[in-house]
């Protein structure tokens, strides 16, 4: 059985635990309650339904969910924050990889009630607001370093941690530390090629100089 499996989204359990106030707000159609609602409440089958608060690409969000509910599950089926992809969902391909207080995490892997008061960072959050693409967005188009398209986001948030962790110095070392994000495709030699185009546009920090990456703060997100 897949521990990280939700329920129904539209299960009777999720609806009745949602409260309407901001569902509506902007294309996202989340899931949100008010910022004062703090307390854990319960669903109708008594299950403990926590809400946790984070900013989700420069956002603060508040979101009631159920207890076991992931982090991937709920940006993708709460918060309809699709760019996060769901691969494996055992943390082994990368395709969920999200930056967590700056640090790159497989989503799939992560409890959202662990998130509170937390940093997220999707590959909606990455470029400028007035459109600009991330360097390794722009990268990756450049390098022509997607097939499918399907790895890409987690490989495009993953190529911005790795960078910014200094581990992108050389095709070997680039590769090293992007293992942990699958192509199934194997456009790895464009892959690296955009890293490597995207390391020197930003400029390559010293190797492990940079210890814990910093938490994006991009102003919206895009969906
Ligand atoms: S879906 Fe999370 S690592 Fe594969
Ligand atoms: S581009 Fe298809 S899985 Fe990577």
């Amino acid at each position: 059985m897949d521990p990280t499996k939700t329920t129904s989204k539209n299960g009777p359990s999720r609806r009745t635990i949602l409260k309407g106030g901001g569902a509506a707000m902007g294309t996202l159609g989340a899931t949100f309650v008010n910022a004062q609602d703090a307390a854990a409440q319960s669903s109708p089958s008594g299950e403990t339904v926590p809400t946790v608060r984070f900013t989700l690409n420069g956002v603060e969000r508040a979101v009631t969910h159920e207890a076991r509910v992931t982090l991937l599950d709920l940006l993708r089926e709460q918060l309809h924050v699709t760019g996060t992809k769901k691969g494996c969902a055992e943390g082994a391909c990368g395709a969920c990889t999200v930056l967590l207080d700056g640090e790159r995490v497989n989503a799939c892997m992560v409890l959202a009630a662990a998130c509170d008061g937390r940093t997220i960072t999707t590959v909606e959050g990455l470029a400028a607001p007035d459109g600009t693409l991330h360097a390794v967005q722009q990268a990756f188009i450049d390098q022509d370093a997607l097939q499918c398209g399907y790895c890409t986001p987690g490989q495009v948030i993953s190529a911005v941690a790795c960078i910014r962790e200094g581990h992108a110095g050389s095709e070997a070392e680039i590769a090293e530390w992007m293992s942990g994000n699958i192509c199934r495709c194997a456009a790895y030699p464009q892959i690296v090629a955009a890293v490597q185009q995207a390391a020197e546009t930003l400029g390559t920090p010293q190797n492990g100089s940079s210890g814990a990456v910093q938490a994006m703060t991009a102003p919206a997100a895009r969906t």
